[in-house]
């Protein structure tokens, strides 16, 4: 067989092509929006595209699925409940993908989004039995799928799905959606792993019984995907807005301190925009700060005023700095983002407007890479 990882590092995502190399017969899992490099992996090696598999409706990034459709004619396969608005292939849990000897078998395994499925890939002639899983943003390296995005029964779904996983051999390799990225909490970086590793290692999989899985994986959660609104509703043939996905190159974002932004806040030089999810913006934000959620940034980037400076601001710095390079592309040269966020205004004994600080909704993680 020939197998491919292809790594892309603006959104932390791992696409993958997988072939035989006797039929020449080739699938491509979770493509990027960017196309060229299947296309030319397939005419170097002489492969024939069969299908065309996207894991789950991404929420983070722009899926190429729909695109390398259109080039190749081959159909966009996802699990049969997906609710998307352009017709795809129905696959089913236990269907077979055959790509001459080399099998990948659908495994639906939901939790992060109902339609979530794994593959699980054969290669009878090295084997009888599966040597790889492909799972999604199912199972992670070193964590579990965010379940935020799964429905009401997602935290549950995700125990079962992962204990699914873990009836494989320990040998198996496992290869996720993601290297990094917003989809999980903390994962370890490594591109892949195998069973056996992450049933040791894996902090979500020690949690043995289902209540103690459900109440970690439910105790924190990230910050929404920036522009996720308008990611999804691309994904799902709903509007087209790829421009919502930060182009390459990364336009350069100036992190300006608290004493720089000081005087051009008071004098009304720079309009400040808070990308934080509701319940930060709530409990305490910046005087006289506007309010947009980085994941409803691209959908409702009207409300910016066209001539200002926006000086986007977050939690720490982070965020903002990527919300910030989003509005540059988005026609905003004068973006900034403000070194610190709102975390370092409050530590410099500033003035903040406080909401109710005792709510005891989810807590937001941010994503630093903890391994
Ligand atoms: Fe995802």
């Amino acid at each position: 067989m020939y197998f491919k990882q292809i790594l892309n590092e603006d959104c932390g995502c791992s696409s993958y092509i997988v072939a035989s190399r006797s039929s020449r017969e080739c699938a491509i899992v979770d493509s990027a929006l960017e196309i060229q490099p299947y296309l030319e992996v397939m005419q170097d090696r002489g492969l024939t595209l069969r299908f065309i598999v996207d894991t789950h409706l991404h929420a983070d990034h722009v899926s190429g699925a729909r695109r390398l459709s259109g080039e190749t004619g081959v159909p966009v396969s996802m699990h049969e409940s997906a609710d998307v608005l352009f017709p795809f292939q129905k696959l089913r849990d236990r269907q077979k993908l055959e790509l001459g000897p080399v099998v990948l078998e659908v495994l639906h395994t939901p939790g992060h989004r109902p339609e979530s499925i794994s593959l699980l890939v054969t290669n009878p002639p090295r084997s009888p039995l599966p040597s790889m899983v492909l799972t999604g943003d199912c199972l992670f390296v070193g964590d579990v799928g965010r379940p935020d995005f799964g429905g009401p029964d997602a935290a549950a779904q995700q125990y079962d799905s992962n204990q699914r996983l873990l009836s494989l051999e320990d040998y198996v390799e496992v290869f996720p959606a993601h290297f990094e990225g917003s989809c999980g909490r903390g994962m370890c970086g490594r591109p892949s792993s195998t069973i056996g590793f992450e049933r040791r290692f894996n902090p979500m999989l020690q949690l043995q019984k289902k209540e103690d899985f459900v109440r970690e994986l439910v105790s924190s959660r990230p910050a929404r995907p920036l522009n996720m609104d308008a990611i999804i509703a691309t994904n799902r043939g709903e509007a087209p807005m790829s421009w919502a996905m930060l182009r390459h190159p990364l336009p350069h974002v100036q992190d300006v301190t608290i004493e720089q932004a000081r005087p051009k806040i008071a004098n009304g030089e720079w309009w400040v925009l808070d990308v934080r999810e509701d319940e930060e913006w709530e409990r305490v934000h910046i005087p006289d700060a506007h309010h947009i959620p980085q994941s409803e940034l691209a959908t409702r980037i009207s409300e910016i005023p066209r001539s200002c400076v926006p000086l986007v601001v977050c939690h720490s710095g982070m965020r903002s700095h990527r919300a910030a390079q989003f509005l540059k592309q988005a026609d905003f040269p004068g973006a900034l983002s403000l070194a610190g966020g709102t975390a370092g205004w409050e530590t410099a004994g500033l003035p903040v407007v406080s909401g109710d600080k005792s709510q005891t909704g989810i807590r937001l993680t941010e994503i630093v890479g903890p391994h």
